[in-house]
């Protein structure tokens, strides 16, 4: 009972500041009402740190968790350059929270039993604002990934630009097991990195991926013992800082379109982006 009166106020706090911010008031989430959600959110200078914080529960993920997550987003400072998502416990995050398909649902959230009607595919494009942002071209996101990274797990860590994963990872797209689909962003990260082919089999079979295999899929940039997990995305974060940050933005929004152009188009994207580069060099020198 403790726990359920605890996710209710924390999710009438996010929904509370939800409203403020589409009413014009800013106000920022309390560390509090994050932490009643299971997360925990730290910013020290260029580099904000978001927590999932129920390793209890192997970091599940519920509508609060998302809610929070897109309100993060929206509220993030500018000086903010990375992002780095990580996960407190022995798993990165389970997936979903199973609890919300089961008539009891979770304690303050209900389950999906009572959203199923009309509105229910715009719920769906809620929760996935949770995971759109990770990629702006203003900041660098940064997934650290240990033990299961299942379902919404593996997608939060998709929805990231980069991936550094502990020795004893294991990524799952259990969705389509428990007969879904993957729907929170994560299928075209998945063909855009691994393929179609790949991205068919590992969806479909459901099966586990570890780290030695991620990494030769590119699902992981870095593979590192879990002790040396925060050292090599502290290491990450520091070498992506050190480019300045017009250019880092700029780049990142020319590499990100490449895949829906023509080469004829992108060469033009390329020249578009590199007047804008050598005039600001010039004026700031
Ligand atoms: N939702 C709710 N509770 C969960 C979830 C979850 N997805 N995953 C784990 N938990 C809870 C367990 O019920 C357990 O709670 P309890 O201590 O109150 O009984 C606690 O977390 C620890 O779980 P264990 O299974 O004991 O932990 P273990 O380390 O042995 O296994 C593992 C971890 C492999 C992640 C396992 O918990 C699991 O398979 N979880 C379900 C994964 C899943 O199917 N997720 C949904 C994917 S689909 C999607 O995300 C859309």
């Amino acid at each position: 009972v403790g726990s359920g009166v605890t996710a209710r106020k924390g999710l009438r706090a996010v929904n509370d500041a939800v409203e403020a911010a589409q009413g014009g008031r800013a106000e920022q989430i309390s560390a509090s009402a994050l932490a009643e959600v299971g997360l925990r959110y730290e910013v020290d200078g260029e580099i904000a740190t978001i927590t999932l914080n129920r390793p209890d529960k192997r970091n599940a993920q519920t509508f609060a968790t998302w809610s929070a997550l897109a309100r993060i987003g929206d509220d993030l400072p500018e000086t903010v350059r990375i992002v780095v998502v990580k996960g407190e416990g022995p798993s990165f995050s389970a997936g979903i929270d199973l609890r919300l398909f089961t008539p009891g649902g979770v304690p303050g959230e209900g389950s999906f039993s009572s959203v199923l009607g009309e509105g229910f595919e715009e719920r769906i494009a809620q929760a996935q604002q949770a995971f759109l942002w990770l990629r702006r071209p203003e900041i660098i996101s940064i997934a650290a990934v240990q033990g299961h990274a299942i379902g919404a797990g593996f997608q939060l860590a998709l929805a990231c630009d980069l991936r550094i994963v502990a020795d004893d990872v294991q990524f799952c797209m259990k969705e389509p097991a428990l007969g879904l689909v993957p729907d929170l962003t994560g299928t075209k990260p998945l063909v855009d990195i691994v393929g179609l082919p790949r991205a068919l089999e590992l969806c479909v079979t459901a099966r586990k991926v570890g780290a030695e295999e991620a990494l030769r899929l590119r699902l992981a940039e870095l593979a590192v013992p879990v002790e040396e997990l925060d050292t090599a995305v502290a290491d990450l974060a520091a070498a992506l800082l050190a480019t300045e940050r017009s250019a880092a933005t700029a780049t990142k929004r020319l590499l990100q379109g490449a895949g829906s152009r023509t080469l004829e188009e992108q060469a033009a994207a390329e020249r578009a982006e590199q007047v804008v580069r050598i005039r600001s060099l010039f004026a700031s020198g």
